[in-house]
């Protein structure tokens, strides 16, 4: 039920490749691909020939797929959007003030055949998921302010995610609930107590010299805080 998805914006990029199969080789569930534009967010990162250059290496070991979850801190969407489908994304998370018509760039990223995402930041509502819940497939909490991988956690995040996670009851569409900025192995298991189910950790993950040592840490806290919890 759980997916840790390690950001390759912590990656080494001169050796972008190899980063994505070790991280892949070390359990990640999906490679998450932040695009920064320098308008929207300032920061500035890498685009579809990036995505497309790296697509080979999102595979397993057994030959199965790694999804590419490409989250676009653009302003416009709709252009990138196309290209990255067109590129190999799986999934494609925009954020709602970044795109004019909203509805319009969610139907554009499924009409592609990938999964669609909004993306919510740490000051932003979420009213707006009420209209187009039935074409969302992930909600994407932004717990940092976006444009910059290793900041610190933002608390309010989790109260958000409570929130998100009854609209998603409610909906009862099979929506992935997914959180990023500052997950740490400390932390992770409050997130998930809060409704998330999918975690984004970039420098928690990459900032040390073994990565599997950091997944599977992340993984004992999401088995093990459950019952501990309960039991408290
Ligand atoms: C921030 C990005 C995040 C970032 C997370 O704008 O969207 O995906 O890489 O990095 P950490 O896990 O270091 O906060
Ligand atoms: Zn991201």
């Amino acid at each position: 039920m759980y997916r840790i998805a390690p950001s390759i914006l912590s990656a080494d990029f001169a050796r972008l490749g190899e980063e994505v199969r070790a991280v892949i080789a070390a359990g990640a569930d999906w490679i998450h691909f932040d695009v920064m534009d320098n308008h929207y967010v300032p920061n500035l990162t890498i685009g579809p020939a990036v995505a497309q250059a790296i697509k080979p290496h999102c595979v397993r070991a057994d030959g199965s797929k790694v999804p590419l979850d490409v989250h676009l801190m653009v302003q416009p969407v709709d252009d990138l959007a196309l290209a990255f489908a067109k590129a190999g994304a799986n999934i494609v998370t925009f954020h709602p003030d970044a795109s004019a018509h909203v509805d319009r760039t969610l139907q554009l990223i499924c009409s592609q055949g990938c999964q669609a995402g909004l993306v919510f930041n740490p000051a932003a509502p979420l009213d707006m998921l009420e209209w187009v819940i039935d074409k969302v497939d992930v909600v994407l909490l932004m717990s940092v302010n976006p444009g910059l991988g290793g900041q610190s956690f933002i608390d309010s995040a989790l109260r958000k995610c409570e929130a998100a996670r009854r609209i998603i009851e409610r909906s009862g569409r099979d929506i992935r609930l997914e959180v990023d900025g500052g997950i740490k192995v400390d932390n992770i298991r409050r997130v998930a107590d809060a409704g998330a189910d999918t975690f984004v950790a970039g420098s928690a993950i990459f900032g040390q010299p073994g990565y599997r040592a950091v997944i599977d840490a992340m993984r004992r806290e999401l088995a093990a805080g459950e019952p501990a919890r309960r039991a408290a």
